[in-house]
Order: C-alpha cells, then structure tokens, then sequence
C-alpha cells in the first residue's frame, strides 16, 4: 500500500487534529500507512520519533481538542537544500511520497516547492549514496496536497478555512460575556479581534455581536471618522443602550495607513464623550479551546477529500489544496491559490483595497 504523511505547520487552529484524524481513518480505509510527521517541517527534517506510524487508536479522541496534537513549529533549515535533502531521505526511509499538509500559504507553498524540487533531490541523495535504487524508483515522485488551516480566513479559493468558524464563536462567546459587565456599569468596550490582515473575523464578528462599530484593514473610515463615530455612540445611548461595543480588527488602519488601535479608541471616547471606556484584547483565546461543529465536519470532509486526491494522483497532476465551494468540499490548483492570495496581500498593502476585496471574492 501507499504511505502518507501528515502535517501541520505555521500558526495552530481548531479542528487541524479532525483533519489529521480523517486522513489516517480514510487511509486506513484505503489500504494505506498513514504516518504523522511531528512538530511540522522541522520533524520531516529531523526524522527519528518525529516521524511515527498513525493507528486507529491514537487518532482517536483528538478531534475534539484545539491546537494540533501533533505540534506546529517554524522550520529554518527546510528552507534550506540541507534541510530538504534530509527531510526527503527521512520521508523516502518509510516510503512515504505522499504529503498532506495542513497550514497557511507559506507552509503550502513550501510543500509544493518540495514537489517540484523531488526529481532533483532524489538525484542528489542517490549521488550521495543516501538511497538505494530500488528506493530512487519506488519514490519516483511525490504527491502533495494542501489543507488551509486557519483562524483568520485570509486564503483564497476556499469559503471557509479550518478554525475560522470556531474563533468566531470565541469572539462572540466574549462579546456576549463582556456585554453584560458592561451594561451594568454603563461602559464601552473596545474589544481587539485577531486578524492581522484580514478583518473577516472583526467583521463578522460585529454582525453576530450587535457591536455598534468595527474596524477593519480593508476599510479604513473616511476623514472624519472620529465625530461620526461618537455621534453614533452617543446616538446609541440616547435610545436607551446602556453600552457600547466596538470592534478592532488587529490590522485596522486609517485612510493614511497609520494604525488603529484599541487604546487609540478609547482615548478618543473618554476624551468626546467622557464615557467610562475598556479596552479587551481578545488575544490567543480566539485561537484555542474546544472546535466548533462546523470545524470539526469541515476537517473530516477535507482531510477525506484530500487523501482521495492523493490516490487520484499521477506524476503530472498539480499539487491541490481541499477548498470548501458552498456546500462541497472541492480540490483546486494549490499554486493558483497561494498566488491569489499573494496578490491580495500586495494589494492590501499597496493600499488597493477595492481590488484586494475583488481578488478575495469568487472568480
Ligand atoms: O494567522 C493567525 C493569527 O492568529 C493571526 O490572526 C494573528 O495576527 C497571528 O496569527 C498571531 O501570531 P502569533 O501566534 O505568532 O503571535
């Protein structure tokens, strides 16, 4: 049978270890080893305990744990031709050509990097007498496909990233938490939201919250924000609302690209409307804690579709990342995506938010 490795890299979200599990089950189903590559890159490069046979048992009980059981770290010596060269002879040792990755567009791109560089490398090690050739031939090539895993939802071609749902549930659970102190006393509450470049979760965060304002990277409000926004506040209590929430995406800008931050907020709400004012930065809990239904089914249907993609695959076919269109779990071209979303991190910061916001959106 087909060996498998799995992998989570870059930053931690809720319901990666569903994902992880779905790979090894539908692995399992298909005949297949299924490997977990501890500790992300730096694991496929230092092999040994790093790289440990998956069972039945061990992808048990995980899907209901945030983070990812199976450790993420930032790896500097992947980037480097040493580092690759070992992480294949670790990879190639338990036959393994097949990799699922679960991360951002760095970790993606990494992979298919990877990908592209095997023929190369396999010459490399060989020359070295690193591996047989029995192994060269049976390893000919390497099969990758993608996961996004995520909180912030900033990757484009997908609708819904791995966490993203579970942050937001977060958000709200603190929101609705923060509410009530906040009523009590007649206070507002400027609340900063994790996202630092995508205010997607600020965003729809402020819907389900009933906050009376957001800030977001992609809009910076026009000149003159700061009356509108107290006349708004105050307007809002003049109705009777005893308090206020605002919402500060991390990556919030003004119309010259200086920073807004929560305590920028609430310094210009003290000092207008003299209202007693809290700052909360939300922080990593948005990142942590127990998935969400959603995030849990998402990373049994990705990581499902993603080891039918690997089977499905021939030396020609393109790394794919698992993308959720709708209601389907979809694969679409890894590389088209990671440039997609390149561009709208050029246009972000270029300050062409129209067309970051065009990119983001469905082609
Ligand atoms: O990309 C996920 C994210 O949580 C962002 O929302 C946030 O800006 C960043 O990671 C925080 O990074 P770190 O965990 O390295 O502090």
């Amino acid at each position: 049978g087909k060996a498998i490795g799995v992998f989570t890299s870059g930053g931690d979200s809720q319901g990666m270890n569903s994902a992880v599990r779905a790979v090894v089950r539908m692995g399992f189903y298909l005949g297949c080893k299924t490997f977990y590559i501890k500790e992300g890159y730096q694991g496929m490069v230092d092999g040994n305990d790093n790289i440990v046979e998956a069972t039945w048992a061990s992808s048990s009980g995980i899907m209901q744990l945030g983070g990812t059981v199976i450790g993420s770290a930032r790896c500097s010596s992947f980037r480097t031709l040493d580092g690759r060269l070992q992480a294949a002879q670790n990879l190639i040792e338990r036959n393994i050509t097949n990799l699922v990755c679960i991360g951002g567009d760095g970790s993606l791109t990494g992979a298919n990097i990877f990908r592209q560089e095997w023929p190369s490398i396999l010459e490399e090690l060989s020359k070295r007498n690193r591996i047989t050739e029995e192994q060269k031939a049976s390893c000919s090539h390497l099969n990758v496909v993608g996961m996004v895993g995520s909180i912030d939802n900033d990757f484009c071609g997908t609708d819904m990233t791995i966490g993203t749902d579970t942050a937001l549930h977060r958000i709200m659970e603190c929101v609705d938490t923060i509410s009530t102190t906040a009523s009590s006393h007649q206070r507002a509450f400027v609340l900063e939201v994790m996202g630092r470049h995508c205010g997607y979760l600020a965003l729809v965060a402020s819907l389900a919250c009933e906050a009376d304002w957001v800030f977001i990277p992609e809009w910076p409000p026009e000149e003159g924000w700061e009356d509108t926004l107290c006349k708004k506040l105050s307007a809002e209590r003049s109705t009777g609302q005893r308090l206020n929430v605002i919402l500060v995406a991390e990556g919030a800008i003004d119309r010259q690209g200086n920073p807004i931050t929560a305590n920028k907020v609430k310094d210009l709400i003290i000092d207008r409307l003299k209202y007693d004012t809290r700052v909360t930065v939300l922080g990593h809990v948005q990142r942590g804690g127990s998935p969400t239904a959603f995030d849990r089914i998402l990373g049994c249907r990705m990581g499902a579709e993603a080891v039918l993609a690997l089977m499905d695959a021939t030396p020609d076919t393109p790394a794919c990342v698992i993308s959720l269109d709708g209601n389907q779990t979809v694969r679409v071209p890894l590389m088209e995506c990671v440039q997609k979303t390149q561009q709208v991190q050029k246009a972000m910061d270029e300050r062409n938010f129209e067309e970051a916001v065009r990119l983001r959106g469905k082609s």
